[in-house]
């Protein structure tokens, strides 16, 4: 019998900072806000864009824009819908989550009495979008309040007290931003539908981020930035929709195929550099060559340390760990948190230690949010930890 040969395993951390064009001498621990781009796939993006400038026409009308319903784009779109649990069919390309978002808010019917349903985790420009298509129809916006000691249990049950009287949609974080939470999306999903709530998730941290099956979760709509966890280019997002919900989702852009229906009325907003979404198969070679199994577990590992390290420095976890790359914690204040304190404390780590963090104001309290990735490493923490006793945060 012939032995198999076994590729030695991955050594995450700094071991592979390399594949990255992240600054030297820095520590970047934010993955969560922008993603980062590695350097294959940004190398494949720029082969696409040499292509588009060699022979413009025929890059943008042979792969975006032929008659036959089978593009290049649709090609790529189908790969990403499989490996999210979906498919092409179901699925289109939008900018980013906020783009997704709002193409739903607009598509719905909404009237004076009529409600949209979010939590007190909502992404505040998520927020700010519902409100103001709210403003505009008369509408109000409700806020299920969800403490962050909650249990997944006791997240449905606040969502599904709160979803009383003519919720026209429920927008749901799948992972929220500021407390860097997971919710029970499945659940809570299925506990609105019983009551007639559509609902649209807001995976923007999603892919790449957590295994990921849509139809399971069954939503009726469901977004993902493709640009955070899953490596894509900016301005790359998934936007899927049940068949039902297909039926209204309209572009906020109407060009040539808007009369095809969603979602290939998506597929062509006008000329645009199209060479971040056709990069996506790329994304995705990138991603499954880290092997994802083991990515995860080095995340998680990640996010242990850094939950030692951090408290040695006097900050507690927000939540308790849900298999997250991402993790919150609390700075603990003498006061409520002020407006200029997020901004104090990520300027001072970046300008004093140059290490990249999250920071944000939530219920009151400063919360420091750090996310692991394949490049960071349990020293990376540390250097953190050590950062924040030195430069402290205010009101400490
Ligand atoms: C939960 C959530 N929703 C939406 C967004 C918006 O993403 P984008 O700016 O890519 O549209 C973010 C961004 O971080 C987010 O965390």
């Amino acid at each position: 019998m012939t032995k198999m040969a076994r590729l030695p395993p991955i050594v995450f951390g700094h071991a592979l900072r390399g594949l990255w064009d992240l600054a030297d001498g820095a520590t970047f621990l934010n993955h969560g806000s922008f993603g980062a781009c590695p350097k294959p796939v940004l190398r494949a993006y720029r082969a696409l864009q040499a292509e588009m400038e060699a022979a413009p026409d025929q890059f943008i009308e042979g792969r975006i824009m032929p008659n036959g319903e089978q593009t290049a784009l649709r090609t790529t779109i189908d790969r990403v819908a499989r490996f999210a649990g979906t498919s092409g069919a179901r699925c289109a390309l939008v900018e980013n989550a906020t783009v997704g978002i709002q193409c739903i808010l607009e598509s719905i019917d909404l009237q004076p009495g009529d409600t949209i349903l979010l939590t007190n985790h909502q992404y505040p420009a998520v927020l700010l979008a519902a409100a103001h298509r709210c403003r505009r129809s008369g509408a109000s916006v409700r806020i299920a309040t969800i403490p962050s000691d909650s249990t997944p249990n006791d997240i449905v049950d606040r969502i599904g007290r709160a979803a009383t009287g003519s919720v026209k949609l429920a927008i749901i974080d799948h992972i929220s931003s500021a407390t860097a939470m997971l919710f029970p999306v499945d659940d809570i999903v299925r506990s609105l539908r019983e009551k007639g709530v559509p609902t649209l998730i807001d995976g923007a941290h999603a892919i790449g981020q957590i295994p990921l099956d849509i139809e399971a979760i069954g939503a009726d709509w469901y977004v993902s930035n493709a640009h955070k966890w899953l490596y894509a280019c900016r301005g790359t997002a998934l936007l899927q929709a049940t068949d039902e919900a297909a039926s209204i989702t309209r572009p906020l852009i109407a060009s040539h195929f808007v009369d095809l229906g969603f979602p290939r009325a998506f597929d062509y907003p006008g000329t645009r550099d199209y060479c971040g979404w056709l990069a996506l198969p790329h994304a995705l070679d990138f991603f499954e060559a880290l092997e994802p199994d083991a990515l995860r577990a080095h995340t998680q590992q990640s996010i242990f340390a850094a939950i030692y390290h951090l408290s040695a420095a006097g900050a507690t976890p927000a939540s308790t760990p849900r298999g997250l790359a991402m993790q919150a914690f609390v700075l603990p204040q003498r006061r409520p948190v002020e407006a200029t304190d997020v901004a104090w404390l990520k300027e001072r780590l970046w300008s004093q230690a140059r290490i990249q963090v999250g920071a944000n104001a939530f219920d009151g309290q400063l919360l420091l949010r750090i996310s692991a990735q394949a490049y960071v490493d349990d020293e990376d923490f540390h250097e953190l930890a050590v950062a924040l006793d030195r430069i402290g945060w205010p009101g400490r």
